[in-house]
């Protein structure tokens, strides 16, 4: 046998030999998404699905009896954790290409990152969250599209892959939102987190998962459009309670 293979089999026997709790990312974010509050679980005693809590210490499930098609019961009084959403973030976007520095809130909001055909730079976009409250945790930005009308508008030409990049802060009220003025609030060792694709968007009322954010009384960030390419990428996104972006926290 090889060191390789040896040292593979070992592992294998090692994990074979205590209980396995996987919460695997996929199948997490699918319970948060289908069941807010569960993740997935996959015990040794046999329980696998979307849980509120850890299933693995139950007595096993027996093989032979009726597989339970819903989860079982939370048997303590603790309470789940709730999760909460804030919609229609104010949003700014940054026309870096005209010389014009942007601080007037668009009436309708909405997320314009936009690399006209030829061009190598694209709009960039900043969003704030105002009044998340006191205690908020696992903060995450979020997306979904719905079906169009006149204020619904999920528009994806070109390349739908978009970068963010979370803010340490966000202007004032009498500071300019623009591309020098957000420069004192950006984080020079941050990276753009290739974190959104809307390739994949449809018309279906869908929500997605998009980064994790560190959580604050305001979580702002900067979304910036793929500039790939010598034609045209434009990511048009109205932001209303069903559709564009939202923010997650738990309390
Ligand atoms: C949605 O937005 C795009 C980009 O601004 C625009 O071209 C399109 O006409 C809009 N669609 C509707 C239905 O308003």
């Amino acid at each position: 046998m090889s060191t390789k293979l040896f040292a593979f089999t070992s592992l294998l026997a090692l994990a074979a030999s205590r209980p396995t709790i996987s919460t695997r990312r996929a199948e997490s974010s699918e319970c948060w998404q289908t069941n807010p509050g569960t993740v997935f679980y996959s015990c040794s005693n046999g329980y696998k699905g979307c849980f509120y809590q850890d299933p693995c210490s139950l007595p096993p499930l027996s093989s032979t009896g009726p597989t339970p098609t819903t989860p079982p019961p939370t048997t303590s009084s603790e309470t789940p954790v709730e999760i909460h959403e804030l919609t229609k973030p104010r949003s700014f976007n940054i026309y870096v290409l005209s010389e014009a520095q942007h601080n007037v809130q668009d009436q309708v909001g909405h997320v314009d990152l936009n690399k006209p055909e030829g061009s190598a730079i694209t709009t960039t976009n900043a969003l704030v969250f105002d009044n998340v409250p006191a205690g908020a945790k696992n903060c995450k930005l979020n997306w979904r599209s719905t079906a169009p009308n006149d204020e619904n508008n999920f528009t994806v030409k070109g390349s739908g892959q978009a970068y963010t990049r979370q803010l340490t802060g966000f202007p004032s009220k009498t500071e300019i939102v623009s591309y020098d003025g957000l420069k004192k609030y950006q984080d020079p060792s941050a990276e753009w987190s290739p974190s959104l694709d809307f390739t994949g968007w449809t018309e279906q009322p869908t929500s997605h998962g998009g980064p994790s954010l560190e959580c604050g009384s305001q979580v702002a960030l900067e979304i910036k459009g793929s500039d790939v390419g010598e034609g045209e990428n434009r990511v048009f996104i109205t932001l209303t309670e069903t559709n564009g972006f939202y923010l997650t926290y738990e309390l």
